[in-house]
């Protein structure tokens, strides 16, 4: 039996990939020393209250950037199916780790999935709210109450970016095999086959036992 690693994400995908997870940690870093002064000591590793106010928002506009091309290259393989509809519904089976009525999925489980598209939308709303409430180029062109509503459409949207990721990163160590896979580009074939059986089929060429399965992901 062939067992050569497959390829999950190229270099140009994994570097794109860890450029948004660090600008993301310095973006929300540089956020949380302006969101509240109990927080305001996390501005000394950006030189200081004024150049945290300076940063912040072109560390964002760059996170959204490098976010975007990550979306070019993943939204296709982000489209919710008909097997991930019922793998919504029958989650209590997926969770107690049964493989019985689970159907199989493509290159991303529908929790990555809703989760990709969670992702976008914070970041969306965080990139329309972060130039209304940036002074020093937008904000004139704003009245207070749209100012008040997107700063606090802002600090919402970055609270759910944050928990989002956080469960992001938790999926990716409970996962074993997809932290690697994002680090080195592959994974096993026991592996893709276990969680992402058509992806595993559709790279393989490999036809699946039942022909009655679909073959989208
Ligand atoms: C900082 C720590 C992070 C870790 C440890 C991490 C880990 C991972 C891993 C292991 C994968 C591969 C999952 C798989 O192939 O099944 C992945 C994919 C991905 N990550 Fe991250 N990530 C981090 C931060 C971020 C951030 C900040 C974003 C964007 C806000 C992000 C967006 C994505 C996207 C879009 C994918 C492709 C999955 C999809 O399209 O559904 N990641 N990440």
């Amino acid at each position: 039996m062939n067992d050569k690693p497959i390829l999950r994400y190229n270099a140009n995908e994994r570097s794109n990939h860890w450029l948004v997870a660090i600008l993301f940690i310095l973006a929300g870093l540089s956020g949380l020393a302006l969101f509240h002064p109990a927080l305001f000591w996390l501005s000394h590793l950006f030189g200081g209250g004024p150049w945290t106010r300076i940063l912040h928002p072109f560390l964002g506009l760059a996170m959204f950037v490098f976010f975007l091309g990550l979306v070019v290259r993943f939204w296709r393989a982000n489209f919710i199916s008909g097997n991930d509809r019922l793998w919504l519904r029958r989650i209590d089976r997926v969770m107690r780790n049964e493989e019985q009525g689970v159907p199989s999925i493509g290159k991303y489980n529908p929790g990555q999935k809703l989760l990709f598209w969670t992702l976008l939308l914070c970041m969306l709303v965080l990139l329309f709210s972060g130039v209304v409430i940036w002074r020093a180029w937008f904000s004139q062109y704003f009245g207070i109450g749209s100012i008040r509503l997107a700063t606090l459409l802002h600090a919402l949207a970055a609270f759910v970016l944050v928990l989002s990721v956080i469960v992001h990163i938790y999926a990716g160590i409970w996962i074993k095999g997809s932290a690697s896979a994002m680090l080195h580009g592959r994974v096993s074939r026991a592996w893709a086959k276990k969680h992402h059986e058509l992806w595993y089929r559709e790279v393989t060429r490999e036809d699946p036992p039942d022909s009655q399965i679909s073959k989208k992901g």
